[in-house]
């Protein structure tokens, strides 16, 4: 259990691990999944994109160049293709043996232990990917997980607006990157659609807060990887932290 010293537990607001435990393992690996769980994250925030042959996969560029030894689009290899990578070295030599995982082993492994957080990346390199979320939603619920497991955020509002036509339960966010998107009237039109509003931290302040949860909408913040912002944060009651270093509000630092 995690233990928060500069605020009452019961206010403890939920901590978001942004691409697993990304500060201390590889993004998006088991390695980086599994330290975000044991940190005591709520919530494990992940991207998605589509491989050549409709897989969804969890990473976050449109090529592996950057987190794989490997090159190339991920549309353009089969998820055979993704799976020989070595997914860690580039960050440590010791996660030399990460794989690239997909979503469906992210559910399997984690839905138990946490809830989900699924960007969905640039929807005009992923074309069609909005369907095989809602197929794989679709066979999740029919498998007995919950939809409240879930949240789906996107920079893209058509594809949230797609999404909750189809799964009117799903919950959904989207992401902003500058303050001045944010006006009320625009506001009172994404909440028809979406239930989050999720802003880079640097644009957040409490007349911001005010607006989006007047709005009947809720706000997390990335990313946030520094405690002092964490907590001055938290004063203004956002509804979440999204984090690399899920023991951000730990008293017990548990630094690797
Ligand atoms: O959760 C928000 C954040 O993930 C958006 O930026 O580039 O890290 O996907 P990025
Ligand atoms: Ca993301």
């Amino acid at each position: 259990m995690i233990i928060y010293d500069s605020y009452d537990q019961k206010k403890k607001i939920p901590i978001v691990a942004h691409r697993g435990a990304s500060y201390y393992a590889p993004e998006h690996t088991a390695a980086a999944f599994d330290l975000a769980v044991e940190m005591g994250a709520d919530i494990i925030e992940f991207d998605i994109q589509m491989s050549k042959d409709g897989q969804l996969i969890v990473i976050h560029d449109s090529t592996v160049d950057r987190t794989t030894d490997g090159q190339g689009r991920i549309q353009d290899m089969t998820l055979a293709q993704l799976k020989k990578l070595d997914a860690g070295s580039w960050f440590n030599s010791r996660f030399g043996n990460e794989k690239i995982l997909t979503l469906k082993e992210v559910i399997k492994q984690y839905g138990k232990k946490v809830k989900f957080l699924i960007e969905i990346k640039d929807p005009s390199l992923n074309v069609g990917i909005e369907k095989r979320l809602i197929h794989f939603f679709n066979t999740l619920l029919s498998n007995g997980y919950s939809i409240d497991s879930f949240i789906v955020q996107s920079f893209d509002y058509t594809i949230l607006q797609q999404l909750k036509k189809a799964i009117p339960s799903l919950t959904t966010g989207l992401l902003v990157n500058l303050q001045t998107q944010l006006t009320k009237k625009r506001l009172s039109e994404w909440s028809t659609v979406v239930n989050y509003i999720n802003p880079h931290y640097l644009t957040v302040n409490q007349d911001i807060v005010n607006l989006i949860h007047n709005a009947k909408l809720k706000i997390m913040p990335w990313v946030v990887n520094n405690k002092e912002i964490a907590l001055y944060l938290n004063d203004y009651q956002i509804d979440g932290i999204i984090t690399n270093k899920p023991n951000l509000l730990a008293t017990i630092s548990s630094d690797p």
